[in-house]
């Protein structure tokens, strides 16, 4: 992949790339950390505007988030306003969320809207993106309603994930993901129902929640009060292969855990996939736990160097979510639950990036359970260092 601008690059950016590679081409054995600077370099992260995020599938949310036609949800790739919404055969589709008349942005948030009616002077768009009404536009020679239409981006629906992309040429979610397919095929997450979405601001680089939500070594430490008290890590298996695009892990839950074992209902999951999670990061931003009873997905985008904005959902196996008695309380607990998970990865990642900038932080060596940082740093490499 050619590098789009290298005339940000400093001689600090160089240094960093430099660094990058050389972690990233050695045996993991040998593999640490990477540099301490690449997650508050500006030359770095224009490389990732350009590189990454310009060119890479993001997840927006979930298609069972938007069930009915009109239903829509607001997201941004790249920094470029987009929603996501589902029409009238059923397809979901994504357009810009900027008005052709004058870029006031049409949607927010999260709703359900037949025609898109833009805020400031009621231009007003059909599911398909198509302009369908525009007052007061009688004596404007270059005004032709017909040929107005918001600019529409790649959309794809994979396992349930609303995957979007700006890039014209990327490879397809699907053939990008076939090796990931026998992995969560079997928990059929797609028909998880969506219990919670909701979306914050963490004060760190998105790089580093990307790698913490990879990795399991933390989750003992970290997360002892909750998640962390029924993993058994040592069940830790990663792919024999690195992949371009993704990579994952399996790992078992014990058999008391309150949330992470398959429901009695659920007749589908046999033998030790009842109590086996897989964690797969499908580079660059999106991260999941796909249990055989939940799956909680957060999503990413960076906001400068020192911020990220977090989407964050969970969704539940549809045996579970319909055997609660009162299931307003059990869904309330079980969102106060993984909003404390969510506060003990905010904390560590906030502090993460608080040592980072420290003249004596250095690139630490990686255990077997960081496999997966490994993995992210021979994307970074390729993604950034062409
Ligand atoms: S900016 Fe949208 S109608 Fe004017
Ligand atoms: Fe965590």
């Amino acid at each position: 992949m050619d590098r789009i601008n290298v005339d940000c690059c400093t001689e600090e950016t160089e240094r960093l790339l430099s660094h990058l590679v050389a972690v990233a081409s050695c045996k993991f054995e040998d593999a640490t950390n990477m540099p301490p600077n690449l997650c508050r370099d500006l030359g770095i992260a224009h490389l990732e505007h350009e590189n990454i995020w310009k060119r890479d599938w993001v997840c927006a949310g979930l298609a069972a988030e938007i069930p009915n036609a009109g239903d829509y949800l607001t997201y941004s790739v790249a920094d470029e306003a987009i929603y996501c919404i589902r029409d009238e055969k059923n397809s979901v589709r994504t357009y810009s969320n900027v008005c052709r008349h004058r870029m006031m942005q049409l949607l927010e948030g999260r709703g359900n809207s037949q025609r898109i009616t833009c805020p400031y002077h009621a231009w007003t768009y059909d599911l398909k993106g198509k302009l369908v009404v525009a007052g007061q536009m009688q004596q404007s020679k270059v005004f032709e309603k017909a040929k107005i239409c918001l600019p529409e981006f790649r959309t794809e629906i994979w396992h349930g994930f609303i995957y979007v992309t700006l890039n014209k040429d990327a490879q397809s979610v699907k053939e990008l993901l076939t090796p990931l397919e026998d992995q969560v095929a079997r928990y059929d997450m797609a028909n998880y129902i969506p219990v919670v979405n909701q979306d914050h601001t963490w004060n760190t680089n998105w790089k580093l929640l990307t790698e913490n939500f990879m990795e399991g070594y933390h989750l003992p430490v970290a997360h002892k009060e909750t998640v962390g008290a029924w993993v058994g890590l040592n069940d830790t298996v990663f792919p024999d292969e690195v992949y371009e695009s993704f990579t994952y892990q399996t790992f078992t839950k014990a058999k008391g855990a309150t949330y992470g074992t398959a429901h009695a209902d659920n007749t589908t999951l046999k033998e030790h996939w009842r109590y086996t999670t897989v964690m797969p990061t499908v580079f660059p931003s999106h991260m999941y736990v796909c249990a055989p009873d939940h799956m909680w997905y957060l999503t990413l985008r960076p906001r400068g160097v020192g911020q990220v904005d977090v989407r964050f959902g969970v969704s539940l196996a549809p045996e579970l979510y319909h055997s609660f008695e009162n299931r307003e309380q059990s869904v309330k607990e079980l969102i106060e639950f993984f909003d404390k998970v969510n506060e003990e990865d905010r904390q560590v990642v906030e502090g993460i990036f608080k040592g980072s900038k420290s003249e004596y932080a250095t690139p630490g060596p990686l255990s077997w359970l960081e496999r997966s940082i490994h993995d992210f740093e021979q994307y970074l490499a390729n993604r950034l260092s062409k």
